[in-house]
Parts: structure tokens; sequence; C-alpha cells
């Protein structure tokens, strides 16, 4: 109730205002989330680690590692920190958030503001792994032509923290960053980061999160170069450059990424598809327009061995992760599965 009234007036300020108060709110301990413990359904192990239930917060709500104990505390079973760069730097200039309500969405052009690697490992350090999964998402500086370098930077500094890296190659609002989905540059960038890991003692998890905007060409280049490198993951999808019809006009033609309901339909047909592709090998984060329990199921059944979510939290609050939950568990049980485990890729068979 309280969130209710809160979150109604976060709703009539401007957006990036309402995610500072959202993050100062989340320190000070005032937004609590749902204490009980998952349903046992939902608990699987996934590229070694032991997740709790399959629903987590996707990157960019967290970029700097502030809160990630009181996200891990609202009931995601995974929280992902980032996207972070090696050094510090401002973003675009604002306005860059937008919140299309009518539509439950949002369009982004943040990009990439941070406080840089070192201030996340400080954060980092010392954490408690046995309190929950923190992976972190790396990207590039705006400044830095050699993206492998900032990478595999990134890779070094955070490895040793992070529960799993994402390698992010998918946000629209770098310049030339998504030009690095092509085979060959995707090849070497990932050869670099993993060359990094390999000097780590203890190797997390490497993850590659992907846009959804990508061409049948893409797609395969993805799925062959992923396999190929064995790489632990696939994250699918981050924000969209298109412009579905029907969005909020003042808003539609506003340049950066779309998330939330729109996202949905597209985001969930690329994961399908590189579940196919990948022959199901690869666990995939199916990510873009999840706000309900249905939603998770779908992208689960399409391929997901974990979903994340953004958007929703913005339009719903924080009581949207336990709705998902016993949601999930009830259509799992509905449905005659044990575990989610045994839901990934139905759709497929
Ligand atoms: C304001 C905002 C900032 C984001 N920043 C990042 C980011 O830094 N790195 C990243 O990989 N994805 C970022 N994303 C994308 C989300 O992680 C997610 O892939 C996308 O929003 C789709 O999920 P959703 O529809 O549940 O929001 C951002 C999304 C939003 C709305």
């Amino acid at each position: 109730m309280l969130y209710q009234s809160a979150f109604t007036l976060l709703d009539r300020i401007d957006p990036e205002r309402a995610h500072r108060l959202a993050i100062a709110a989340l320190k000070t301990g005032v937004i609590r989330g749902d204490l009980r413990a998952d349903p046992p359904s939902l608990a699987q192990t996934v590229f070694g680690l032991a997740f709790p239930n399959p629903v987590g917060l996707a990157a960019g709500f967290d970029k700097d590692g502030e809160v990630y104990r009181q996200t891990l505390g609202l009931g995601f079973g995974f929280v992902e920190l980032g996207s972070v760069t090696p050094k510090p730097q401002p973003g675009n200039p604002r306005p860059r958030l937008f919140r299309l309500t009518r539509d439950h969405a949002v369009i982004n052009r943040m990009g990439f503001n941070n406080q840089g690697i070192e201030a996340m490992a400080a954060r980092l350090r010392g954490r408690d792994p046995m309190r929950g999964i923190v992976g972190v998402n790396l990207g590039k500086n705006k400044d830095q032509a050699d993206a492998a370098a900032d990478y595999a930077a990134g890779t070094r500094a955070l490895g040793p923290f992070a529960d799993y890296l994402v390698i992010n190659v998918s946000s629209p609002n770098t310049p030339g960053l998504r030009a690095l989905q092509s085979r060959d540059a995707l090849a070497a960038l990932v050869a670099a980061v993993l060359e990094a890991r390999a000097l780590l003692k203890r190797r997390p998890p490497l993850l590659l999160k992907v846009a959804p905007d990508l061409v049948d060409a893409d797609r395969r280049d993805i799925a062959e170069v992923a396999l190929a490198a064995q790489l632990d993951g696939l994250i699918v999808s981050n924000t969209t450059i298109a412009r579905p019809a029907g969005l909020d006009p003042r808003f539609a033609q506003e340049a950066g990424g779309l998330s939330g309901r729109p996202l949905f339909e597209p985001a969930t047909e690329v994961l399908g598809d590189l579940y196919r592709r990948t022959g199901g090998r690869l666990p995939i984060v199916g990510v873009g327009g999840v706000a309900s329990a249905d939603d998770a199921y779908a992208k689960i059944r399409a391929g997901a061995s974990l979903v994340q979510l953004y958007t929703a939290l913005v339009f719903e609050g924080p009581g949207l992760v336990g709705r998902i939950k016993n949601g999930l568990a009830a259509l799992l049980k509905r449905d005659g599965f044990s575990t989610v485990a045994e839901a990934i890729g139905v759709d497929h068979r």
C-alpha cells in the first residue's frame, strides 16, 4: 500500500529522478520484499550456480552496485549490476529516460552512465557470496576505440568478485557497440575476454548479451561463436531500436532502446530461435517485457533457463517479484512439471 501511493507519486515526477529516489529508498531499507522462502520447484543449478528461483533483476537498474543486497532482499533469484565501463563516464545529456505509461514501456538512451570498475570493485569486495547471486555486466567506454581492451579490463577487475560476467554488445546507445555482434568482431572480442578470464584464480561463467534486432546472419554467427568459444550462456535480449506501431506518439520518435511490454514478443522470438540454433546446449537468460508469471513461463517454455526484468518493476513495484514466483510455481504444477528445469524449451518438443 505504502509503495503503491509512493509509486503513484513517482509516476508523476521525472523518470530519472524517480529512479534515483527508488535507489535511495532501497538504501534506507524502506522498501522491503517478500521474505517467504521460494517454492522448491523454482530452484535449479545453471552454469554451476545454485539459483533459488529463476527471476532476476536485469542490468541497468543498479549500474554501480549500490543496492544489490537490498534488491536481492526483494526476492530476486539473482541480480545483474552494470553496465560498468573501465573509466567512469557521465552518459548522454538529459533527458535520456522516457516513461511510456500507456504502453507499459520505457525508452532510454542513458549511454552507460556509471562510476567505473574501481568503484564497483570497492562495493563488491568482501561481499558474502552465500547471500545471493550477483552478476556483473561489462560495457566499454564511449571514447575507447579498442573494445576488447575494455571488456578484458572489466573481466580482470570484476571477475574476482562476480558470480558471473556478461559481455554486453547490445546496448543501442554507445556508437558502434552493436557491430561487435558480427562474426569476426565477436569471435575476437570473446577470445580476448576468455584470455583475461583464464588468468583469474576464480573463473566466473561468461555470458553474452545480445540485441533483439538481429537478422538471420547475425543470429547464425552468434550461435556459432557462442558454441565454438564455449561461452556459458546467452542473455536475450537488450532493448530494441524498433518502434512498433501504436506507441505513444509523444515519445515514439525519441532515440534509444525500447523496453517493456512491446519488447516481449520480439525478444521471445529471438530467444526461441537462438535456443533452437544452439540445440538447447547453452543456457539462455530470457529478458524483455516480462511482467507476469505467464510471461516468465512463456520465456522458459521458449528456451530460457532463467528470466530477468526491469521495466515492469517501474510500473508494478517490487510486489511483482513474489507474484511472478508464486504464479510460476502454480503454472509448473498445473502442467505436471516438478521443477522449472523440466519446462525449459518444451515449446520446441
Ligand atoms: C533505464 C534502462 C537502463 C538500462 N541499462 C542497461 C545497461 O546498462 N546494460 C544492459 O545490458 N542493459 C541495460 N538495460 C536493458 C535491460 O537490462 C533489459 O535488457 C531490457 O530493458 C529489457 O527488459 P525489460 O523489458 O524487462 O525492461 C537497461 C534498460 C533500461 C530500461
